[in-house]
Formats: C-alpha cells, structure tokens, sequence
C-alpha cells in the first residue's frame, strides 16, 4: 500500500513512518517544514533500513498535491499537517483557520480529484471541551474552548459531511490524548524549534539544564494532589493505533468513524514528574503557578471503542516510563 502522510515529518508523523514502513508499506511525505526537519528522512531510513520519498509543500496548495498523488499512485492519506498549539490559535485564530481548515479542504479535493477515498485524520481531545462525564467515550458532546479545538472540530465536520455525501469514502478521525516519548532509538522524538509548550518537552529541557525550571500551572484542581491530570500515551502506541485504523478502513461499511487514542487513565503533573525523575535520574526543578488559561483539570479518554472496533488499546504506564530513555537519549543526541 502507498501511503501519503501530510505533515510526516513530524513528531507524530516520523513514528507513524516507521511503523509503516517496518510493515513493508510505501512512505510518501509531505511536509511544509514548519515545525520539523528535513534531516529526520535519514533518521528514519536509519532506524528501518527503508527508502522512503518526501516532498516539501503546503497542503493548501491542490495543486503539488495531485501532481504528488498521481506520481506515486497514492492509495491512502494519514493527514497530520496543521498548528497544534493552543495558546497561539487564541493570539492568532486566522493563521489557524487557514492552515488546518482551509488546509484539509485543499487535501480532500485533491484526493477527490486523484479517486483516493481513503483518510485518516488526526484530531484532538480538545473536541470534549470541558469534561461533563469522564472517562470521556466518542459521544461525549462536542465543544471547544479555543480556536485550536474549533479547528479540530470544523474539521471532523467537514469530514462527516464529505462521506455523508459519497458513502465510497472511508474516513477516520482519531482523537488524540496526550502523546508523549520517543522511539527508543532517541534519533526521533517531540524536538520543538523554539520553547516547548506541551509539558515533557519542556520536562526534558529541565532535565537537560536547558531550561532553569518548569512552572506547574496550578495545584488547585479537584484532582488527588491538585495537578492537572491527563491522559499520556506513548508515541509509539499512537502510532500503532494509526496502523491498526487505516488497515480497519477497507474491511468496514461506515464512511465515517471516530476513535479516541488514548491510554484510558489519567496521571497528574507531579506524577509524571516523578516517573520522569525515577526512569532518568535527573532532577527536574519545578515551582507552581496560577492555573493555564483554557486548561480543564482532568481528562482521560474511554479506549473501548477503539480496543472493540480496532482490536486495539495503548499498553501501560510502565512502557511509557521505558519511552522517556528515548527521549533522553534524544536530548542527548541533540
Ligand atoms: C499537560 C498538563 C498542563 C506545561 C495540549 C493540546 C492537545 C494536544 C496535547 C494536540 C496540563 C500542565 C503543561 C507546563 C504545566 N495537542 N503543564 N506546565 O494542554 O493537555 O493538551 O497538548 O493535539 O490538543 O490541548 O497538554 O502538555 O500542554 O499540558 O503544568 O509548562 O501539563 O496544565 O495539566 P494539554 P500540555
């Protein structure tokens, strides 16, 4: 099978490569570069032993796409590119907008143009918005408290309405909880460009010295020691996930599904901080501080749909602890 990943470069993106190409699947990348590197090609035909194609581009631009599609007779799309951070699509909800919205409009006409009817789409937990139930299953209902998760949103909403209109779609949008670690290699991983803003890479940069501290935003919430608690799940299980949904897309009737890709429990800052410091030995230096505007206390995802449907579930805490080794060899790497 050939397989397109947009945004393939990435963090997510990289894994999901490699879990691809180790089943004897044909990689094809695309990736505007924005957040991540050309170099992490080579760091991935490294860690398989695989040839893999990448072409720098823009999903909104139609155009690179088909001509990309048509070239390398693309039988299914894994669309990963977008802007993912909450905090910016609150300064800059346009850039948001554009990018992942306007974005996956551009992907699905090309892949209508080119007859390529199968897509997985990566979405977010922030579609829950504010928890009124948890664990939170897929018919939990929908908000969002940010442009960020409205993006997310519109997105699974177009995507309902597409297959809505031409059930020969197969379509999946998977709801991602917190996806933390890196291969154990440590030669991919969550690098950055500039001040991380999700908690373990900044962790890692405190580890590493390179930041002097992490604040905790708050330890007032109705939570066992008052941290925020989330649901982490290691890369490399996501990734799995991935694989398993796009293999499930040929063998159902449904155009349209949803699944939450999580590790169905959820653990506090402080406790990750610990795990953090037991696997690694290194002292992570840490103060609290006011509470994250737009952050919920708690929130952790009911995996059985997914462990029903897909056959599928994350494997537990104690692998994502061994996960940190890579990341610590990454930042070692770096
Ligand atoms: C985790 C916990 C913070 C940083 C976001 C997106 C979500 C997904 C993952 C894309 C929370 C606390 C964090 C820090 C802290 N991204 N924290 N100090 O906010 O759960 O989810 O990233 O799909 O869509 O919303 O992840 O890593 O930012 O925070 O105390 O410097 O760590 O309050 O409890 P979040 P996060």
């Amino acid at each position: 099978m050939n397989v397109l990943i947009t945004g393939g470069l990435g963090y997510i993106g990289s894994h999901i490569s490699v879990v691809l190409l180790d089943a004897g699947y044909n990689v094809f990348l695309f990736d505007n570069l924005v957040n991540s590197s050309r170099d992490v090609v080579e760091k991935i035909s490294s860690i398989t032993n695989k040839k893999l194609l990448f072409l720098e581009g823009d999903v909104r631009d139609s155009m690179s796409l088909i001509k990309f599609m048509r070239a390398h007779n693309i039988d299914a799309v894994i669309h990963l590119a977008g802007l993912k951070a909450v905090g910016e699509s609150v300064s800059n909800p346009l850039e948001y907008f554009d990018n992942n919205v306007c974005g996956l409009v551009s992907l699905v006409s090309a892949m209508q143009k080119c007859n390529i009817k199968k897509l997985i789409f990566s979405s977010s937990a922030t579609v829950y918005g504010d928890p009124a139930y948890l664990p939170l299953d897929e018919e939990h209902p929908k908000s969002a408290t940010n442009p960020y998760g409205r993006t997310k949103l519109h997105c699974e909403e177009i995507l309902a309405d597409i297959a809505k209109s031409d059930s020969t779609w197969r379509i999946t949008s998977l709801r991602y909880f917190n996806p933390i670690g890196a291969h154990s290699s440590g030669l991919i991983g969550e690098n950055p460009s500039d001040t991380p803003n999700n908690i373990m890479p900044y962790i890692v940069q405190v580890a590493k010295r390179a930041l002097p501290e992490l604040i905790i935003f708050g330890n007032n919430y109705a939570t066992a020691d008052g941290t925020g608690v989330r649901d982490y799940i290691h890369v490399e299980d996501l990734s799995e996930g991935h694989f398993v949904a796009l293999n499930q897309l040929s063998k159902r009737d449904q155009a349209y599904d949803v699944f939450n890709l999580g590790a169905g429990r959820g653990f506090s800052v402080l406790e990750l901080i610990s795990a953090f410091e037991h696997v690694s030995g290194c002292k992570v230096h840490f103060k609290i501080g006011d509470i994250r505007p737009g952050d919920v206390g708690t929130c952790f995802a009911s995996i059985h749909k997914a462990k029903v449907k897909l056959k599928w579930q994350a494997r537990e805490l104690f692998m994502i602890c061994v996960g940190l080794h890579g990341i610590l060899k990454l930042a070692k790497n770096k």
